[in-house]
C-alpha cells in the first residue's frame, strides 16, 4: 500500500497568518486562519509593517492550533511547504524563516510554492474530478491573470492585467463609496440591493493582446461619476453605483475567460483568488459555461481567500515533483508565475 504524505504549510504573504495540513494532497486535515483585517481596517488597506509583526506575533499560534486540529505531531509531517512570493517582503520573511526553522529541526524537506500557484490549486481540494490541463481565472488583490495549467507544475500566461487587479479596483472603489476595507466582500453584499444596469461603465479593451485586462479607467470612471453627483448635489445610490461597477467587472472577466477557453480548446475553467469568492461573478461564470459546455470549477470561499490549505496542496504536487529547497530559500517579492527559485 503507498504511504500517505502529509504535508504542513505555511502562508504568511500578505495579512493572513496560517497553517494547514493537507493529505495525500487533496484532503484537508486542518486550516487554521488568523485574519488582521480588523488591524488594517483602520487605515483603509494593509500596513506592511504592521503585517509583519503580527505575523511574527502569531505563526507558532496558527501551527500549532493546525498540528492540534489534525491531532498530529512534527512526526507524521512528511514536508514543509511555505509561501515564498509574491507579496509583501517582510510579511513572507516571517512564513519562509519559520518554516526553514521547522525543516532544520525536524530534519524534514522544505517546499518553498509561489502563493497564486497556491491559489490555483486550490480548486483540487474540493473537486476530486479536477486534473490538468484547464484554464484558470486568477482574480485577487494584487493578481488579474488567464493561466493555462498544462500539468500540475507547468503555467502558462495567456492574459494579464495592465494596471490595477480586479480585487485593487473592488477596494478602491469600496473606499470611494465609503464602505472600507476590504472593499470586495462589501460592493458583493451591497451590489445585491442595486441595479446592475443603473450606470454604464466602461468596459476597456487592450490593444495588443485580446486575454489582457484594464481597470483603471474604470475605477476613473467611477470616480468621475460620484464626483459629478457630488458637483450636481445629486444624491449617489451607492447600492446601484456597487452593482454596475460589479457588473463591469464581471463582464470583462467572464467574456476573456470564456474566449480564452475556447479558442485555446480547452473544456475546463477554474477561478481562484480573493474576488473568485464573488457570488455573482461565480454566477455569471457558471451561466457562461453552461451555454458553451465548458466544465466549471471554483474553491469554497474560504479557500479562495489567502489560506495555507491551497500552499499545501502545491506544495503536496511539488514535492511529488522532487522539489526541494535549501535553507537559504529567501522571500522573492516578485516572483512569477511557474519561476522556480
Ligand atoms: O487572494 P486574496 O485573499 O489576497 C491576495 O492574494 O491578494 O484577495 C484579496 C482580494 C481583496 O482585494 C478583496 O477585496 C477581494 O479579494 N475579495 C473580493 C471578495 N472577497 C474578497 N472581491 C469581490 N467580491 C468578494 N466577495
Ligand atoms: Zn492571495
Amino acid at each position: 500500500m503507498k504511504k500517505d504524505i502529509y504535508i504542513l504549510a505555511i502562508e504568511s504573504s500578505c495579512d493572513e497568518t496560517a497553517a494547514a495540513i493537507i493529505k495525500n494532497g487533496r484532503e484537508v486535515c486542518a486550516n487554521v486562519i488568523f485574519s488582521q483585517i480588523e488591524l488594517h481596517k483602520l487605515y483603509g488597506g494593509v500596513v506592511p509593517e504592521i503585517a509583519s509583526r503580527k505575523h511574527i506575533e502569531k505563526i507558532n499560534q496558527v501551527i500549532r492550533e493546525a498540528l492540534e486540529e489534525a491531532a498530529m505531531d512534527l512526526s507524521d509531517i512528511d514536508a514543509i511547504a511555505v509561501t515564498y512570493g509574491p507579496g509583501l517582503v517582510g510579511a513572507l520573511l516571517v512564513g519562509v524563516a519559520e518554516a526553514k526553522a521547522i525543516a532544520y529541526a525536524s530534519g524534514k524537506p522544505l517546499v518553498g510554492v509561489h502563493h497564486i500557484e497556491g491559489h490555483i490549486a486550490a480548486n483540487y481540494i474540493e473537486n476530486p474530478d479536477l486534473e490538468p490541463p484547464f484554464l484558470c481565472l486568477v482574480v485577487s488583490g494584487g493578481h488579474t491573470h488567464l493561466v493555462k495549467v498544462l500539468d500540475y507544475d507547468a503555467f502558462e500566461i495567456v492574459g494579464k492585467t495592465r494596471d490595477d487587479a480586479a480585487g485593487e479596483a473592488f477596494d478602491k472603489v469600496a473606499r470611494a463609496i465609503g464602505l472600507g476595507y476590504p472593499g470586495g466582500p462589501k460592493i458583493d453584499k451591497l451590489a445585491k440591493e442595486g441595479n446592475k444596469e443603473a450606470i454604464v461603465f466602461p468596459r476597456a479593451k487592450v490593444d495588443g493582446n485580446e486575454y489582457d485586462f484594464s481597470f483603471s479607467g474604470l475605477k476613473s470612471s467611477v470616480l468621475n461619476y460620484l464626483n459629478q453627483c457630488e458637483m450636481k448635489k445629486i444624491d449617489v445610490n451607492r447600492a446601484d453605483v456597487a452593482a454596475s461597477f460589479q457588473y463591469a467587472v464581471i463582464d470583462v472577466l467572464t467574456t476573456h475567460a470564456i474566449q480564452a477557453v475556447k479558442s485555446f480548446g480547452m473544456s475546463k475553467l477554474a477561478v481562484a483568488g480573493g474576488v473568485a469568492s464573488n457570488s455573482s461573478l461565480r454566477e455569471s461564470l457558471k451561466k457562461a459555461c453552461e451555454e458553451e459546455g465548458i466544465q466549471f470549477y471554483h474553491p469554497s470561499p474560504i479557500f479562495c481567500t489567502d489560506n495555507a490549505a491551497m500552499i499545501g496542496v502545491a506544495g503536496y504536487y511539488a514535492y511529488q515533483n522532487g522539489v526541494r529547497h535549501g535553507l537559504d530559500l529567501n522571500a522573492v517579492p516578485n516572483l512569477k508565475i511557474g519561476q522556480r527559485i
